[in-house]
């Protein structure tokens, strides 16, 4: 094999590793358009590297992208999407603590491909009432599961005989009965319950539903064998769904450092709380603040990594080396860094304080090596160009703005002037601390009669598509980057990355200019 061309000393002088570049812009705070990597030489194709990154021992994804703990971003859907995608979900704690745990259940839960809440009808419905159900919520498929009023299987509705010229019959006289049904058991299911509906539908030619029941014979759910195909397609995917040790999806929940009615830590509360996530099989609690380098966080990690001495612990947010050693030393395997640069962020403005994200991720990556801990870049990602920035000194990036405007992320589309839309706002703005995150930005819960200083805007996204579809465009670009860097995976990416300064002239350069857009390219 012919030997890689030696760097060139003109090069060396002008496009620097970031131990030589960062200290040299010591004074000066950078974010992610105000530098630039330079191309190196390559032998590795985009679509052939590598993105897995190990977060903590026991949290490995296939892609280093985090969706962020905000209630207009990550419940169960996005969490689910996210896994599913090689990622990690941290569900918001702007819902009440059972609230968030039934959020992390759906997510341990899901069996993808399976329909765990099938539409249902009863035998006493008339074929009639199933058609006006499916045309006013304009269901895409016409075969239903009967249930009895215990939720019992008693027949299937086949889509043969949802028909107009039938809509005078009962159910109960149209339906595939009991017997003829094709069910499995749930526990029968394994560990890979697509191989083995993948299997049944094989073994059955011309049968397209399985049913799934549990002892009693409740319906527990439904898979079909367009999904399953589909997803048998998916499995060759080059990224995997991230998953736990025993096959189920990964997530992670954020935890706040509740303080009872004296303005203590409320370790109890704390410790319960983040017991009965473990229970549920939580892979990782983020203790999410916006001042992370302070007591109060430094002690929830304390006492959350002395009693959990194995859960990875998530803690923010810091922009200083001596934030990254004091929550590392706290007992923190993973550092959230980002003070400020959020879409929808006003510490800045309102505190004065925070800095811009290259800088800080260049500071807080050193410290971090050191204390042996990874780091999470959070906030301030717009494009995908951004993101690779990013990885040159981060293991991982997490998404707000990027993720909001997908069908998964919480909430209802909005239409205006034509347009869809999906609310999107900051967990300081103050309609979401009166919902619940007063605490992460150091406030009591926020109520109208008192004066809290608002540290977030309250948005709207447009409408982008499904979370596959976004996440499949920013692996893209994140790969491209890669390939022009010749960077087989994300320690290469660290190790070769060669940067330099953009000049206000050379950022107007680098987008889009002097055309007429016709179609946006992102
Ligand atoms: P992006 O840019 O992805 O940023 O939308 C998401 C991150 O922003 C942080 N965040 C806030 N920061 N006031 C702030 O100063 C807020 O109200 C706020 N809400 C979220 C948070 O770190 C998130 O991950």
């Amino acid at each position: 094999m012919a030997a890689a061309p030696k760097p060139h000393p003109l090069d060396s002088r002008f496009y620097l590793p970031a131990d030589e570049f960062f200290p040299a812009q010591a004074g000066t705070a950078l974010t992610y358009d105000d530098v630039t990597l330079a191309t190196l030489y390559s032998e590795v194709l985009p679509r052939d590297t590598q993105l897995s990154t190990t977060l903590a021992e026991g949290l490995e994804l296939s892609i280093p992208i985090l969706s962020a703990d905000m209630d207009t971003v990550t419940e169960s859907r996005m969490a689910i999407a996210m896994a599913l995608n090689g990622g990690l979900g941290l569900l918001h704690y702007n819902l009440t603590e059972a609230d968030q745990l039934r959020e992390v259940s759906r997510v341990k839960n899901h069996i993808h491909g399976l329909i765990q809440e099938p539409i249902k009808v009863t035998p006493d419905q008339r074929i009639g009432d199933v058609l006006e159900m499916v045309e006013k919520k304009r269901f895409d498929f016409r075969t239903f599961p009967v249930v009895d009023a215990e939720n019992r299987l008693v027949g299937l509705l086949s889509g043969h005989v949802v028909k107009h010229r039938y809509a005078a019959r009962l159910v109960a006289e149209a339906m595939t009965p009991r017997a003829q049904v094709h069910t499995i058991q749930k526990k029968e299911l394994g560990s890979n319950p697509i191989a083995r509906a993948d299997k049944f539908f094989t073994d059955h030619p011309g049968i397209h539903k399985l049913l799934v029941v549990d002892d009693q014979d409740h319906l527990r759910g439904l898979f079909t064998m367009s999904d399953v195909e589909r997803i048998s397609l998916e499995r060759k995917a080059q990224f995997k769904p991230a998953r736990d040790a025993q096959f189920r999806l990964v997530c992670g929940a954020a935890v706040s450092a509740t303080r009872n009615a004296f303005g203590e830590l409320d370790r109890e509360r704390i410790l319960r709380h983040v017991g009965a996530l473990v229970d549920r099989g939580v892979d990782t609690v983020a203790v999410s603040t916006a001042h992370g380098f302070s007591k109060g966080v430094g002690e929830t990690v304390k006492l959350i990594r002395a009693e959990f001495k194995k859960l990875p612990v998530i803690a923010g947010n810091v922009t200083s080396a001596a934030g990254v050693e004091f929550l590392a030393d706290a007992g923190a395997n993973v550092i959230k860094v980002g003070q400020g640069p959020g879409s929808i962020c006003t510490t800045r403005i309102v505190a004065g304080v925070g800095i811009p994200q290259l800088t800080a991720l260049y500071v807080c990556s050193r410290a971090a090596a050191k204390r042996g801990v990874t780091l999470i870049a959070d906030g301030g990602i717009t494009k995908s160009g951004d993101i690779v920035k990013a990885l040159t000194l981060a293991d991982a990036v997490l998404c707000g703005s990027l993720l909001a405007g997908c069908r998964e992320a919480p909430g209802q589309t909005l239409e205006i002037g034509g347009k869809l839309y999906k609310q999107y706002r900051g967990m300081g703005s103050l309609a979401a601390m009166q919902a619940g995150s007063a605490a992460r930005y150091g406030h009591e819960k926020a109520d109208a009669t008192r004066k809290v200083a608002a540290e977030g805007i309250e948005a709207l996204k447009e409408v982008a598509g499904p979370v596959d579809q976004v996440l499949a465009q920013l692996i893209g670009g994140i790969q491209s980057g890669m390939g022009y860097l010749g960077a087989a995976n994300l320690a290469q990416l660290q190790s070769k990355a060669r940067f330099i300064r953009v000049s206000p002239a050379g950022l107007k350069e680098a987008a889009p200019h002097d055309v007429v857009e016709l179609k946006p390219g992102h």
